[in-house]
């Protein structure tokens, strides 16, 4: 077999030597464009596990490395004269030029054919290099800019995402014990440095900003000297004298470059192959850039050796690679965000700041520091719950000095919640004529006495025609009140929980099916007309809803300010608008489904004009020390609808017409919604809002377990977390959470004490046998 290899990187030359050692019999040669020695870069970290892949692989080049291997554990985040110092962490550094130079030597050992000073620009430009042409397989690992990719973009569909941010790749003899990060904030911007020993006397420092930083202080049209002198003053304060060097072939060239985030739909075209940068990228905050590349070239190795036919070896190294790249590459997106937007963080405190940097990708949890660190997670707990503590305006019967994050009260206005869960709101269709029945005391009680601090009713609708299906729940009479009133009175006195009503409009979604009998389904009979911003049906088989007038907007307005007083007789605690998922509220907002022409519609400020004004109907005519908040979809997960950047400025309105916390959730806005799901899926819309806007919000979607409740609310993240469906299958989830955690101040109802004994003893016993 005849294997040419395009690119000399890490992922050429290690497929090259992989393969060859497999197969001595193969032909393979690696032809690379730049001369032995040249790169670009200086040093590249390895994490721990990593090196198991590698190890298993090929074991000589797997020592050699390591013999080259600079260790360290700890990270340093220094933020003005604070250094918050993090260990456990497990990280190697090695120089790139000394990589390449090892897997060099290797592969030219087992007999591949290195050429350097060989540029191949085409895979036609092969029939002119000697040995290349009619090539059974063409391993296209030219790295980010690749031209072999752009050659066959038909077929490997690039997505070539250029990001905002503006990085710089250096080197400096100054040495470092961690891996280290140096934050500067000044009067042009913030800037930040990455910088970690690869070889003694020798480090990366990687400078990073954003783009209007990146302006101001001079680096647009700099070259790399001026560069370099801008970036030494900038950081004199740590580089103790070292200096900064640069390693660009082109020092008259400016040495920024932006991030490109690359996927491809397909990675192979006949014999043509994409491995390592050219077939996707990671942020370098995340040091997974060169382990992904190698690790592609040990399953192409592998795939090539053990398959008879070459399309089969190539589809199984696709499927293999693209789930385990594109599964990293998701934890490197939150990882670049963070950097690109650190900005929106740097107002808070160093220990919440440390604290978020940590946690940045969402895969680092706070039980994972804890493992690595358990000194520095006390010191940042006991810190979390003091500041907690003196925060919340009553005190609680707690024992917060020693709560976990999620167990640490929470204030808004005259209402302190006794930890930072919620209940989410969830409709059960089990009302009767709006009626709240047994059913809801039972469903709702349930989980005040499984220890959640803030329990959210359903949305309860404003009006008959306010309801989504004949089974929803309503607040329109001085019946519903006193239903209402049994349940919130049962809350109240048999637990800590305080409980929020969370009053809607259906909108076009209404007069359905139940959820079970048809989705988004309209009634055959009995059902009535909807109303909405604008004349278009939430599905094309849906009725079609009448466009509301000005009367039609007072009298929903009014019904809102009826229900809010009905809350009142009721006890609530607290009143929640819910202006998200495509109902009446929502459908405003999102310009997919308001196409007005009047000044309801059009801008955001238009679209937003009659939510706020119920908004601030509803805060109006209820009580001055009781919580409002207000649910929002953040993003309508289709071009051209709501987005990130926009709910910032939808959260800002609300809570300027008197909403004290937004709720974010996303979606359910248009059936053309293209939403990417994972765990804590929504958190960082919330983080956007909370950090950017400067809003207190409360996060919700796929938040399973307290490890990332914990991790969210110490990150500053949010300031509550709401569960929904985890409290379907478990009412008593904050019990159980507070008994695996061992917090003993929470209340259990005396009822139960034999059950939590027990719970406890069978924890105690799983904890001693490991
Ligand atoms: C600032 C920065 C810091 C990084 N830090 C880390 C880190 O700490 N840890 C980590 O794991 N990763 C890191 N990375 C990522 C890492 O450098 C890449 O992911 C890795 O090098 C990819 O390997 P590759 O072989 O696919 O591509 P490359 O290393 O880019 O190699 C491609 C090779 O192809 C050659 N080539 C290109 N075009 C042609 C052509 N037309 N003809 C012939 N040859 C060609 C190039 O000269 C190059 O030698 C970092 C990246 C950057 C930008
Ligand atoms: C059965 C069910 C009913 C729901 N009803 C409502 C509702 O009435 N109001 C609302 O704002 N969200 C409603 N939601 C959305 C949840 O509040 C929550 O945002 C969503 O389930 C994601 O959170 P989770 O992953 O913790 O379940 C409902 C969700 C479920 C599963």
């Amino acid at each position: 077999m005849r294997v040419v290899t395009i690119g000399g990187g890490p992922a050429g030359l290690y497929f090259a030597l992989l393969l060859k050692k497999a197969h001595a019999e193969h032909d393979v040669t690696v032809l690379e464009r730049n001369a032995p020695g040249v790169t670009f870069g200086w040093g590249v970290v390895f994490s721990d596990q990593t090196l198991q892949n590698f190890q298993a692989a090929d074991d000589d080049t797997y020592h050699t490395i390591v013999e080259h291997f600079a260790h360290w554990d700890d990270i340093d985040v220094v933020v003005g004269d604070r250094t918050i110092t993090s260990g456990g962490h497990g990280f190697s550094g090695i120089a790139r030029r000394t990589l390449l130079d090892i897997l060099h030597r290797r592969a030219v050992s087992l007999g591949v054919d290195v050429r350097f000073n060989c540029n191949v620009a085409s895979i036609e430009a092969l029939d002119s290099i000697r040995a290349c042409n009619d090539a059974d397989l063409i391993v296209a690992a030219d790295g980010v800019n690749s031209a072999i990719r752009h050659e066959r973009a038909a077929v490997f569909k690039p997505h070539l995402d250029v990001r905002p941010a503006h990085f710089v790749w250096f080197g400096t003899t100054r040495p470092f014990d961690a891996f280290t990060f140096f934050f500067v904030q000044n009067e042009l911007g913030v800037f930040q440095a990455h910088c970690y020993r690869f070889e003694d006397g020798l480090s990366t420092f990687i400078v990073e900003c954003d783009d209007e930083s990146w302006h101001r202080a001079g680096f647009d049209g700099a070259d790399a000297s001026t560069t370099i002198a801008i970036c030494e003053r900038m950081f004199s304060q740590w580089l103790d004298g070292h200096h900064l060097m640069s390693n660009a072939t082109h020092r008259e060239r400016s040495p920024w470059v932006n991030f490109v985030r690359v996927t491809n739909e397909r990675w192979f075209d006949d014999n043509v192959v994409l491995v390592g940068d050219a077939a996707h990228t990671a942020h370098f905050s995340i040091g997974s850039g060169t382990k992904l590349a190698m690790e592609d070239a040990i399953s192409l190795a592998r795939a090539v050796s053990s398959h008879s036919s070459l399309p089969s070896a190539l589809q199984t190294y696709q499927d293999e690679r693209m789930i385990e790249a594109l599964r990293l590459q998701n934890a490197s997106r939150n990882s670049m965000e963070w950097f690109e937007n650190v900005r929106r963080y740097s107002h808070l405190p160093p220990e919440q700041f440390a604290y978020s940097l940590l946690t940045r990708s969402q895969r680092v949890s706070h039980e994972n520091l804890r493992l690595r660190d358990s000194a520095y997670l006390s010191g940042v707990e006991r810190w979390f719950a003091a500041r907690a503590t003196a925060a919340a305006s009553r005190p609680t019967t707690t024992d917060t000095e020693i709560a976990p994050p999620m167990f640490t009260p929470y204030t808004l206005r005259g209402m302190t919640l006794v930890n930072r869960i919620a209940v989410a709101p969830m409709d059960m269709y089990r009302s009767v004529d709006g009626v709240p029945g047994e059913f809801h005391t039972v469903h709702l009680g349930a989980r005040a006495l499984g220890g959640a601090g803030l329990i959210f009713t359903e949305m309860v609708c404003v009006s008959p025609e306010a309801r989504i299906t004949l089974g929803c729940a309503g607040m329109y009479t001085s019946e519903h009140a006193r239903a209402w009133r049994r349940i919130v009175d049962f809350v109240h006195r048999e637990s800590d929980a305080r409980i929020c009503l969370q009053l809607g409009h259906s909108g076009r979604r209404g007069s359905t099916k139940l959820p079970w009998e048809a989705s988004n389904a309209s009634l055959d009979t009995g059902g009535w007309e909807t109303i909405a911003p604008s004349a278009i049906p939430y599905t094309p088989a849906m009725h079609t809803p009448r466009e509301m007038t000005r009367a039609d907007m007072d009298a929903v307005r009014h019904d809102f300010v009826r229900a809010v007083r009905h809350g009142i007789d009721a006890g609530f605690d607290m009143i929640e608008l819910h202006c998200a998922h495509g109902y009446l509220m929502s459908s405003f907002i999102t310009p997919l489904s308001n196409r007005r022409d009047d000044c309801y519609g059009g801008s955001l400020e238009n679209r937003l004009l009659f939510p706020l004004e119920v908004c601030a109907a509803m805060r109006e005519a209820w009580p001055a020390d009781r919580p409002m908040s207000v649910r929002i979809s953040a993003t309508d997960w289709v071009d051209g609808g709501v987005d990130g950047a926009e709910s910032v400025e939808i959260a800002r309105a609300f809570v300027d017409a008197g909403a004290d916390i937004i709720h974010v959730s996303t979606g359910e806005t248009s059936i053309d919604a293209q939403p990417v799901y994972g765990r804590m899926y929504q958190t960082p819309y919330s983080d956007r809002i909370r950090n950017e806007a400067g809003v207190r919000t409360i996060a919700v979607g796929n938040i399973l377990d307290a490890d990332q409740v914990n991790a969210i609310i110490t990150s500053g993240r949010a300031d509550i977390c709401a569960l929904g469906r985890p409290h379907l299958t478990d009412p008593n989830w904050t019990l159980r959470a507070a008994a695996e955690l061992g917090y003993a101040p929470q209340r259990w109802t005396p009822s139960y004490y034999p059950g939590r004994r027990q719970l406890e003893r069978e924890l105690e016993k799983q904890r001693s046998t490991g």
